[in-house]
């Protein structure tokens, strides 16, 4: 019996921290907003040119070297993100590229914040099918450039601009701050690979998509349904920026993550008393307090990092998952369940025994 392990897995997060009185000075928040409705504090952008690749490619190489091989024992790469360096080819060629993987294979995953639990679903089954042995996942994501900040904002971030920004941008921020407050930058990745025996590995996965509410949060520009893809018209109303029914998606979140929880855990003869600890997606703290109470866990059984990094998409679990193998909240024999739901709709969730 083949089995998927995660030997090893390594993270990269900006060292710029963008606090939410920073974000007050580009468009009618508060930290107090911020703190009270999402559990956000501080967020992490990159600097001018780093891109979704560049913040990958340390978090890739720490995996790597955490998993104790080389570069040339990987036979795949899954790469899942929904901020691309580039609207195409996907990063998962690029990052083969720079860490010269040779000419392996590479899938690109485009589940927003539910893209590692697919992107370990894939992996996980390529290596039981016998297409690959070791996998090299990713989540990595960019948003601050995703975000509705314009010139002025960003000089206002970076200290160049004590004036007010202009009016047209500090309204297109304030229109859409629900969204631009939650986000931040990140990168974060694990090695997979194939073992016989022993009882270690992924156990099981459950995913699921419901595309009839893509709406609730997409991009409305860019893209085949528009005759040119993108024009100025377009970019001037702001459509290349991302918008959210923030309510609408925060109920079918709590809905969809606590009945994919348990329903990986019944199918799998668990209760979440035998659960060592959850990874929660982190889009809202209140919507994994909400899903903790739900399921009965206690605090001791949850691990957060949207204080610090607010939702950073589909880089949120494997840095959840690096995070509690370095501070030892994760060992070998643990069970882990991994939950997330996103754009899409997409959800699903992933049992490991560590
Ligand atoms: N600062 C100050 N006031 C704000 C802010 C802000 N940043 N954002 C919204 N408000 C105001 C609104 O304008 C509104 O004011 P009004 O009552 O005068 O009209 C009030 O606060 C309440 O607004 P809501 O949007 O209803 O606020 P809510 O409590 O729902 O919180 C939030 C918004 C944080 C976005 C929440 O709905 C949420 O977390 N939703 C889920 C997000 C999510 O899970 N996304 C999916 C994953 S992301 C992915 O896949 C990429």
């Amino acid at each position: 019996m083949i089995h998927s392990v995660i030997i090893g897995s390594g993270s990269s997060i900006p060292t710029r921290c963008i606090t939410n009185d920073m974000l007050a000075t580009v468009m009618e928040t508060t930290d107090t907003w911020i703190r009270e409705r999402t559990g956000v504090e501080t967020r992490y952008f990159v600097d001018p040119g780093t891109s979704t690749l560049d913040l990958s490619v340390p978090a890739a190489t720490q995996a790597l070297e955490a998993a104790s091989i080389q570069s040339g024992d990987i036979d795949l790469v899954v790469y899942a993100t929904m901020t691309p360096d580039h609207y195409m080819p996907g990063n998962g060629g690029l990052l083969q590229a720079r860490l010269g993987l040779r000419t392996i294979p590479c899938f690109d995953i485009r589940q927003q914040c539910c893209g590692f639990v697919y992107a370990l679903q894939l992996a996980d089954a390529q290596i039981r099918a016998g297409f690959a042995k070791t996998v090299l996942v990713v989540g990595a994501e960019v948003h601050s450039t995703f975000m509705t900040f314009g010139a002025g904002s960003w000089a206002r971030l970076d200290g160049e601009l004590d004036t007010p920004i202009p009016q047209d941008e500090w309204d297109l921020t304030t229109k859409n701050r629900h969204l631009v407050v939650l986000f931040g930058d990140g990168a974060a990745a694990v090695v997979v690979q194939a073992q016989t025996g022993g009882d270690r590995g992924i156990l099981d996965h459950v995913i699921c998509a419901d595309g009839a509410d893509f709406d609730r949060l997409y991009v409305p520009g860019v893209g085949s349904a528009h005759r040119p893809y993108v024009d100025k018209e377009m970019i001037g109303r702001g459509e290349h920026y991302p918008v959210m029914d923030g309510r609408y998606i925060f109920k079918l979140a709590t809905v969809r993550m606590a009945e994919v929880a348990q329903a990986i855990l019944k199918r799998n003869g668990f209760t979440p008393a035998d659960l060592s600890l959850v990874l929660m997606h982190q889009a809202n703290r209140r919507i994994n307090e909400y899903v903790q109470k739900l399921l009965g866990l206690p605090d001791s059984k949850v691990i957060h990092n949207i204080q610090k990094y607010g939702n950073t998409t589909a880089a949120t679990i494997p840095l959840l998952w690096d995070e509690g193998v370095r501070t030892g909240r994760i060992t070998p024999g643990g069970l882990v369940l991994c939950v997330a739901f996103g754009a899409g709709m997409t959800w699903g969730a992933t049992l490991i025994r560590a």
